[in-house]
């Protein structure tokens, strides 16, 4: 096998329809990273239908993989192996996916890779800022929340997680409730910028119980009723109340991701890491607050802080193919007996978790 090892990555877990090529050459770098987002497709239904995506996934898989080719100036014969995002996840949209890389392997006799998609999160601080084993992994995002304690590639151990629904669902939920657009992360985060975070008392669940394991459903009721407490008042509800019920919530989910990243940094510093490490990962790390609520809990504890930029943070086959990479480069790899697998947890000694992200196979 070369030093130089180029793989093209495929992702279609929930409703992001994307290609990449990552190469390693001492150290990896993106030669391309393509998305197609579906969320004009699921506008009307206030959430992503899994058959809507599963087929706009099917239709363009190909033009996806073509796009990231071409961006990258390469050809399918200059690739050494296609790793595909094979779970968690919608099961029709990771079946597409699959099914359109075993396509590619059996054509070009390439060698064909599964991806767990959350180990593409967990590693994509490796890929962006090449840090080093062991680092304390934040991840959350539209399905899922948890710390991870990555120790190697394939070995990680769980601290803690929701029990219940990921921030990024509470964060969607919140932009349906308030009429704002999806997904919620990002419409929530702009109407919050002019808000006032204390007008509205919002819980922050959780925080009484030792460890770090967290909860959010309780916030998102919290959310409906102060929403009905105004609209009840007012019988509607004015920009300044919408910005003021965003900042009040991002400002409860973040001071609920620092305290419990504060618990489980003081788990994580006594395997005495040489150069101790907070990444942040998954869609939701794409939250400024958030960002800087960690990065300030961070330099009080002469901790490190790391985060993707944004477009590596929301789901993209990027980090897919970076994971592919490493799985090629010690010869770990699948057949075309691969099968899609809804859903994959990273550390297999944990205690399943009640409900982490109820929407479940969103990834
Ligand atoms: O990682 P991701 O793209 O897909 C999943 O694997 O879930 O995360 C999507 C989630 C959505 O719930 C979206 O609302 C949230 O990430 N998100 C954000 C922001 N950008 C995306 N949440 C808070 N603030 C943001 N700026
Ligand atoms: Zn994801």
């Amino acid at each position: 096998m070369t030093d130089t090892l180029t793989v093209l990555g495929i992702e279609s877990s929930c409703d992001d329809t994307a290609a990449a090529v990552v190469r390693l050459n001492g150290t990896a770098g993106v030669l391309s990273s393509v998305v197609y987002g579906q969320t004009a497709l699921h506008a009307d239904f206030g959430g992503v239908v899994p058959e809507i995506a599963a087929r706009a996934h099917a239709e363009k898989l190909d033009h996806c993989v073509e796009d990231a080719l071409s961006q990258a100036n390469l050809k399918l014969s200059d690739i050494d192996g296609i790793a595909v995002t094979a779970g968690p996840g919608l099961i029709g949209g990771v079946l597409s996916g699959v099914m359109c890389a075993k396509g590619l392997s059996a054509a070009t006799g390439l060698p064909l890779i599964g991806v767990n998609h959350l180990a593409g999160h967990a590693l994509t601080p490796r890929l962006t800022d090449d840090i080093a084993y062991p680092f304390l992994m934040l991840l959350v995002s539209g399905g899922h929340c948890q710390f991870l304690i990555a120790k190697g590639p394939d070995d990680f151990k769980r601290l803690g997680g929701t029990i219940d629904d990921a921030p990024g669902e509470a964060f969607d939920k919140t932009a349906r409730i308030l009429g704002l657009p999806q997904p919620g992360g990002p419409s929530v985060e702009k109407a919050a910028a002019n808000g006032d975070p204390k007008r509205f008392k919002l819980p922050r669940p959780l925080l009484d119980r030792e460890g770090c394991d967290m909860s959010f459903s309780g916030l998102k009721t919290a959310m409906l009723r102060a929403r009905d407490g105004v609209v009840a008042e007012k019988q509607g509800l004015t920009q300044a109340d919408q910005a003021d019920l965003c900042a009040g919530f991002q400002a409860a989910i973040t001071d609920v991701l620092v305290e419990k990243s504060r618990r489980a940094l003081t788990e994580y510093l006594k395997l005495n890491p040489t150069t101790p490490t907070l990444a942040v990962a998954g869609g939701v790390a794409a939250n400024t607050a958030i960002r800087a609520g960690l990065q300030d809990l961070c330099a009080k504890h002469d901790v490190a802080f790391t985060a993707p930029p944004l477009a590596l943070c929301t789901d993209n086959a990027a980090m897919i193919a970076y994971v592919g990479l490493t799985r090629l480069a010690k010869n770990d790899v699948d057949d075309l007996t691969l099968s899609a697998r809804p859903r994959w947890p990273l550390d297999n000694t944990a205690a399943p978790m009640l409900g982490s992200g109820k929407k479940g196979a969103k990834a």
